[in-house]
């Protein structure tokens, strides 16, 4: 997949907060590239996150679902892509403990469908061409107080996301395998930054403290999350998608391992600067609440392969990303209005026992 040829590209997903910077970030950089964003627009997608680029020449934006397989057979024979890179999913693992299937559906079945029209179109004619599957640290499980997971730890699913996630993974390499098609996974983990849906850790307890809500931390808030700042990502893909070696995976982490009580402190600290407010008054906010069942304890990636092969790394500190997630939080604040009316406020009555 090298850079500088022609291609049509597909990217699924592209309307929500990976997908988005993951757009961004193709359409800018290779004008030569056409780039095709298919997104349902489910509560997670917003057209908004992408207002900047919309009418770029070699941007298309088409809705449509994929779990739909005659509706993706279509659009491939429509469109003959070189590429994709798949991003679509139900993401959030507390919905998944609501809704299991809907992640089935999704993450399994449309992966599914996606994998089936790339084999179909592409009939062993695999030259330049590339199935980017954007997957998580999740499906690795756990782990304890130490460790890293690695491209080579089993995977040990323990959600209904992670699990589904899981699934999709292995139906990617079978295909590879089976029918020959060109592959390439990224598993990451916890990513943060502009755009982010407010039922998300960091994005929630910004909107919360924004507007003196209590910040609901389940259980005794030690568990563990490598974050990274989501451009960060972008670039990754970027480069996983271009250089990365068919059939491998790689693991794409921030380095930066947090337990939830201190990223949460940490946050109360700067916001209550940002916001001018007297020192210590968000953090009397926190209120411990009931643990998320199945709650894995700590992830934490060891990103080597990707940094000795791919030459990436970070390029902003955490604390650089979040003082500028803070920022755009506070400078978007129609954004953060118009995602959490209607369906949001049902959603955080339900999940939190708002009465
Ligand atoms: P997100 O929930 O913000 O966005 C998902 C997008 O997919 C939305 O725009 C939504 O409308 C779209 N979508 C959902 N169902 C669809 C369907 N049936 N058909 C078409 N479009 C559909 O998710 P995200 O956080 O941006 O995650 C993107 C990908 O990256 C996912 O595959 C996720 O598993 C993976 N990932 C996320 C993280 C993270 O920290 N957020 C970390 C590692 C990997
Ligand atoms: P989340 O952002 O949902 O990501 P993931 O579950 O995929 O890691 O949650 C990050 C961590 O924060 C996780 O340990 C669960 C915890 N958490 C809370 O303590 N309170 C909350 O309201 C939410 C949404 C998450």
């Amino acid at each position: 997949m090298n850079e500088g040829l022609n291609k049509k590209i597909l990217i699924t997903g592209g309307a929500g907060f990976i997908g988005s910077h993951v757009v961004r970030l193709f359409v800018t950089k290779y004008p030569s590239y056409q780039i095709v964003n298919l997104d349902a627009l489910t509560y997670a997608g917003n057209l908004e996150n992408l207002k900047d680029i919309e009418s770029a020449p070699n941007y298309t934006f088409v809705k449509g679902d994929i779990t739909d397989g005659t509706f993706i057979n279509e659009l491939f024979k429509k469109y003959n892509f070189d590429g994709v890179i798949h991003l679509a999913a139900e993401s959030h693992v507390d919905r998944s403990i609501e809704d299991p299937l809907a992640f089935v559906k999704t993450n399994v079945i449309g992966t599914m469908n996606l994998l089936n029209a790339a084999k179909d179109i592409w009939k062993n004619d695999y030259e330049r061409k590339r199935f980017y599957h954007v997957s998580t640290d999740e499906v690795y499980g756990t782990l304890g107080e130490s460790g890293l997971f690695t491209e080579t730890t089993s995977y040990d699913p323990n959600s209904p996301y992670s699990a589904s996630k899981a699934s999709s993974d292995h139906f990617v390499r079978a295909y590879g395998e089976t029918y020959g098609l060109p592959y390439v996974i990224s598993n990451c983990s916890n990513n943060y930054g502009p755009n982010h849906f407010p039922e998300k850790l960091i994005p929630l307890f910004i909107n919360n403290i924004i507007q003196k809500k209590s910040l609901p931390v389940y259980g005794d808030g030690n568990y563990t999350r490598d974050w990274l700042y989501v451009i960060d990502h972008a670039r990754a893909i970027d480069l996983v998608f271009h250089r990365g070696g068919n059939h491998e995976t790689y693991n794409i982490g921030g380095f930066n391992e947090w337990k939830n009580i201190d990223l949460v402190k940490t946050l109360c600290k700067l916001m209550d600067e940002k916001l001018d407010r007297k020192s210590g008054s968000s953090e009397e906010l926190i209120t411990y609440v009931k643990d998320r069942p199945g709650h894995d304890l700590r992830y934490a990636i060891d990103a080597s392969k990707i940094n000795k092969e791919l030459g990436w790394k970070p390029s902003v500190t955490f604390e650089e990303g979040l003082a500028k997630t803070i920022d755009w939080y506070l400078e978007n604040t129609a954004w953060l209005a118009q995602v959490t009316s209607g369906a949001y406020q049902d959603y955080y009555e339900k999940q939190y026992d708002v009465s």
